[in-house]
C-alpha cells in the first residue's frame, strides 16, 4: 500500500449560503482549523502524497487559508458548479500526472477519518476500479441510494432521481470515492448530465465503470466520517462528535478529564499523562502541556506552555506566550500573557502578569499588575528568583526587580530594586490618636 501514490482532490466549490456568512463554508472552523483543513489532514494520514485543491470562482480566501495549513496543496479552480464529476475533473492536469489511487473528497465533510480513506485504498489495491464509501443514515432522504445486484455495486441514484422502490434503500453513497488512477480520466470524462439536476455527477462513474466490466465496490463508514455540514447547527453537530473523540482519545493517553463533556479541545491541544484536567476548561488554539500538571476548573488557555507539577487555576487565564516551569502555580482570577513563570514561582491570587519573567521561586502577592502598556507600546517586566512581591503592588514597566528583593504591598513601582533590596513604593501611614471620634463628634453636633 505504502508504495502505492496516492491524489487526493477535494471537492470546495460549494456556495454554501445556508451558513449566513461572508466566508466560505469550508473555512468555517471546527476545533480552531478550518474543515478543509480537516479534510486534507485526513488524506494525508491516509497516504495522500499531494492534495488538489477545487475552489470556486473567487474563492482566493480558501485558496490563500490552504497555503497555510497545507503547504503542498495545490489548487483549481472550478469557474461554474456543474457538478461533482465536472468539479473533479478541474484537477485534470494533477489527474494526468498520473498516480495509482485518486481519493475525491468533500471539503465539507470535515469528520472523515483517515481509516475509512485507508479501507477504500485497499480495495483499489486489491484490483478495484472505483471504491465508494457508503454507509446507513438514520434517514436515507437527500442521498444518493448505493444500487447492488449480487454484491456488486451497479450505480448510485442520486434521491431526486430514485424510484419509489430504490428510495427504500438504506446503504447510501457518503460521498466520498477511491477511483484507480489509471481509469480516472475515462470515467470522469464520459459522465454525462442528463439527470434530474442537470449535473455532471461523480456517483455516475459507478455505472459507467460496471458497464466496462471494472471491478466496483462499496465500503461502509460510520455516520459521522461522512457528515456533510451545511449550516451552522450541523457546525455544532460536528463540533460536538470531534470533540468527543478528542476527550477519548486524551483520557486513553493517559489524562484525567473529571467532567469529559465540559472541557473543549482544539486541534493542536497536547497534553501529557498524568494530567489532571478539572470540569469547564477550555483550551483554544496552540496549548502544550507535560505530564502531571492540573488544570483546575474554570480556566480559559491559550498560547500556553504548562510544565510538570504546575497547576493552572480555577478560573485562570493564560494567554498566548504563558510559560509556566515545572511546580509553578498561575491561581484564582490571574491572568498571564507572554510571561514565563519559572519552576516554583506562584502568583496565585488576582494578578495580571504580561510581558515579564518572574523568576524561580518568586512570589507574586495578590492583586499585583505589571503595567505593561502606555497606550502605544509593551514593556518588559523583569522579576529575579525568590523575589518576593507585596499584595495590590503596581509594577510599571519596563521594570526590573532583582533577585531576592522584596516590594512592600500598595507600592507603585517605578524605579529599579536591586538585588535583596527592600523597595516601599507607597505613601507612609499616619496614625491621628482618638482623631476618628473627635470627627464624628463635630458632624454630629453640625447636623443638630
Ligand atoms: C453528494 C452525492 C450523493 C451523496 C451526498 C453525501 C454526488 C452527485 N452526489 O450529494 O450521492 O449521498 O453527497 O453527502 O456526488 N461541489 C463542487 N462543485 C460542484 C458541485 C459540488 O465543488 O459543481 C462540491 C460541494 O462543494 C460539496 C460536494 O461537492 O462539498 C458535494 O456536492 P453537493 O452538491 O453538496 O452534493 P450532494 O447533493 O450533497
Ligand atoms: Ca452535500
Amino acid at each position: 500500500m505504502s508504495s502505492r501514490t496516492c491524489l487526493s482532490i477535494i471537492l470546495a466549490a460549494g456556495e454554501g449560503t445556508r451558513m449566513k456568512s461572508t466566508k466560505p463554508k469550508v473555512l468555517h472552523e471546527i476545533a480552531g482549523l478550518p474543515m478543509v483543513a480537516h479534510v486534507v489532514r485526513a488524506a494525508q494520514a491516509a497516504g495522500a502524497g499531494d492534495v488538489a485543491l477545487v475552489v470556486g470562482h473567487g474563492a482566493e480566501a480558501v485558496r490563500t487559508a490552504a497555503t497555510s495549513f497545507a503547504g503542498n496543496t495545490e489548487s483549481f479552480v472550478q469557474p461554474e458548479r456543474l457538478g461533482t464529476a465536472h468539479a473533479a475533473l478541474a484537477a485534470r492536469t494533477a489527474i494526468a500526472r498520473g498516480y495509482d489511487d485518486i481519493l475525491v473528497m468533500f471539503g465539507d465533510t470535515p469528520l472523515v477519518e483517515a481509516h475509512a480513506l485507508t479501507a477504500a485504498r485497499e480495495k483499489l489495491a486489491a484490483g478495484n476500479a472505483v471504491v465508494v464509501i457508503g454507509f446507513r443514515p438514520p434517514n436515507p432522504a437527500g442521498y444518493g441510494r448505493l444500487i447492488e445486484e449480487n454484491g456488486a455495486l451497479v450505480a448510485i441514484r442520486e434521491d431526486k432521481d430514485c424510484s419509489p422502490e430504490e428510495k427504500k434503500i438504506g446503504f447510501c453513497n457518503g460521498g466520498l470515492m477511491a477511483i484507480a488512477g489509471t481509469h480516472a480520466l475515462a470515467l470522469l470524462d464520459a459522465v454525462g448530465n442528463k439527470n434530474a439536476k442537470g449535473e455532471f455527477y461523480l456517483t455516475d462513474i459507478v455505472e459507467i465503470a460496471h458497464a466496462k466490466g471494472l471491478g466496483v465496490v462499496a465500503t461502509e463508514a460510520s455516520y459521522e466520517n461522512v457528515l456533510g455540514i451545511n449550516n451552522r447547527a450541523e457546525l455544532a453537530e460536528a463540533e460536538t462528535i470531534w470533540q468527543n473523540r478528542k476527550r477519548r482519545e486524551m483520557m486513553l493517553g493517559g489524562v484525567t478529564l473529571i467532567a469529559p463533556e465540559t472541557v473543549f479541545f482544539s486541534h493542536d491541544t497536547e497534553i501529557g499523562a498524568e494530567t489532571v484536567v478539572e470540569p469547564n476548561v477550555y483550551f483554544a488554539t496552540g496549548v502544550k502541556i507535560a505530564g502531571g500538571a492540573t488544570i483546575h476548573a474554570f480556566s480559559q488557555l491559550e498560547g500556553a506552555t504548562v510544565a510538570t507539577g504546575a497547576s493552572v487555576g480555577p478560573f485562570a487565564r493564560l494567554r498566548p506566550g504563558a510559560d509556566l516551569g515545572e511546580n509553578a502555580k498561575v491561581g484564582n482570577f490571574c491572568e498571564v500573557k507572554k510571561a514565563t513563570i519559572e519552576a516554583g514561582a506562584k502568583v496565585n491570587h488576582l494578578s495580571y502578569i504580561g510581558d515579564a519573567r518572574i523568576g524561580a521561586k518568586a512570589n507574586i502577592g495578590a492583586g499585583t499588575i505589571t503595567c505593561n502598556y502606555d497606550g502605544y507600546s509593551k514593556f518588559f517586566t523583569d522579576i529575579g528568583a525568590g523575589a518576593f512581591v507585596g499584595s495590590n503592588s503596581a509594577l510599571v514597566a519596563p521594570i526590573r526587580i532583582g533577585a531576592g528583593a522584596y516590594v512592600a504591598s500598595g507600592s507603585v513601582i517605578t524605579e529599579e530594586v536591586p538585588d535583596d533590596a527592600l523597595a516601599f513604593g507607597r505613601a507612609r501611614q499616619k496614625t491621628l490618636p482618638e482623631r476618628a471620634k473627635q470627627l464624628r463628634e463635630r458632624r454630629a453636633a453640625a447636623k443638630k
